[in-house]
């Protein structure tokens, strides 16, 4: 599927040296959010990005493109912090959705929120072109949701899934991590309420890219120990579809009766084993932060900042081989089990997940 001029414009693939080529662009809109996990930030927040820092949304998009119609990226998936606190998104998402993918398709549009803007925000997204979303919920529990948010928001999440349905942002996919001693035993209610809405739920391991401290690999909850959880309430049998670059171990869940006597219907589940079994050999993704740097791992130690290059005037051609230069060093792993594991100087929220 060639469009007729796309054989005239010329592109490099973002490949490194371990034989993997991005395709997948995450792009961190703002590292604010309106939430406190504590898996993820302090209770008081954190040293924000000042907004002089920040790419504007015309600097953003003109990245977007660069990436889109000249790196062969087919996937952009907007991230924070909370990507629906950037007031500029439906401009942005109109603007990806005018796009044209090195083999003249329109890009894929994603975005990874906590659902909390949903009710406000989600018919104008899908209006601007927004396909899909992944809403992070990691227990349907509202006093342990308070507990682990440090916000008291469940009610407007459950809202915002309804306005997502509704919008047809479909499918609906549902990120969770378990933490131990708060939400671990709830990962059976979470899936139920999940398989009775239709949402694809996806167990992440968490990693050690919260508050200092946060995290204990002693201590962390599995991608095993949440598998023998879920095996006392549910029939699993693992699904057929190739992995590839889908960084989920996916399951079929079998309708049936839990133990407490509750029907409830087939459908999947996946569990992401991001420290335990590593993905990183199958990794498509490249990354742009809020104040424009490239980087080439969520765990990466360097990254490029392209800011300074956008802001003096640089080129396209110049852009490309800045961000080219960045994704061909990228590391064959993240390494967190290994002992000289350095974790990166940002955290979750100034990456995006
Ligand atoms: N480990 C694993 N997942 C995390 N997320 C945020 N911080 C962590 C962490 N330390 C998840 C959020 C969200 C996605 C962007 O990343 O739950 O779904
Ligand atoms: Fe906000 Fe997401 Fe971090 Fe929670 S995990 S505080 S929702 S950025």
């Amino acid at each position: 599927m060639t469009s007729p001029d796309a054989s005239t414009v010329t592109w490099r693939p973002l490949a490194d040296a371990h034989g993997r080529v991005a395709r997948d662009l995450r792009v961190s809109l703002t590292d604010r959010c309106n939430l406190r996990c504590s898996y993820c930030m302090p209770a008081e927040g954190m040293a924000w990005i000042p907004g002089r820092d920040l790419l504007t949304d015309e600097e953003m998009i003109r990245l977007i493109r660069i990436g889109v119609e000249r790196l062969g990226i087919t996937e952009v998936r907007f991230t924070g912090g909370e990507p629906l606190l950037r007031p500029g998104l439906p401009e942005i998402i109109a603007a990806v959705a005018g796009m044209r993918t090195v083999a003249g398709e329109r890009p894929g549009i994603a975005a990874t929120t906590n659902a909390i803007l949903l009710p406000r925000l989600a018919g104008r997204l899908a209006a601007a072109g927004l396909d899909r979303v992944n809403v992070s919920l990691d227990t349907v529990d509202r006093e342990r949701y308070a507990r682990l948010t440090r916000r008291d928001r469940l009610p407007q999440v459950l809202a915002g899934l309804a306005a997502a349905e509704e919008a047809g942002l479909a499918p609906i996919k549902i990120n969770a991590v378990l933490l131990p001693g708060l939400n671990e035993a709830d990962a059976p209610e979470l899936l139920r309420f999940c398989l009775d809405r239709g949402y694809l739920l996806r167990f992440i391991e968490e990693m050690p890219l919260g508050p200092r401290g946060a995290w204990d690999r002693s201590r962390m909850v599995t991608a095993a120990d949440i598998l023998a959880m879920l095996r006392r309430d549910f029939e699993l049998r693992p699904a057929p579809a190739p992995r590839g670059s889908a960084p989920a171990d996916r399951w079929l869940v079998a309708a049936g009766v839990d133990r407490a006597g509750r029907a409830h219907p087939a459908g999947e589940v996946g569990v992401i084993a991001s420290v335990s079994a590593p993905f990183c050999g199958a990794c498509d993704r490249t990354r742009l932060t809020a104040d424009g740097a490239v980087r080439n791992c969520l765990f990466a130690r360097g990254e490029r900042p392209l800011r300074g290059l956008l802001r003096g005037g640089a080129t396209d051609e110049e852009l490309i081989d800045a961000w080219v230069g960045e994704m061909a060093t990228k590391a064959p792993g993240h390494g967190i089990d290994d002992p000289s594991f350095l974790r990166p100087d940002r955290g979750m929220s100034a990456i995006g997940g």
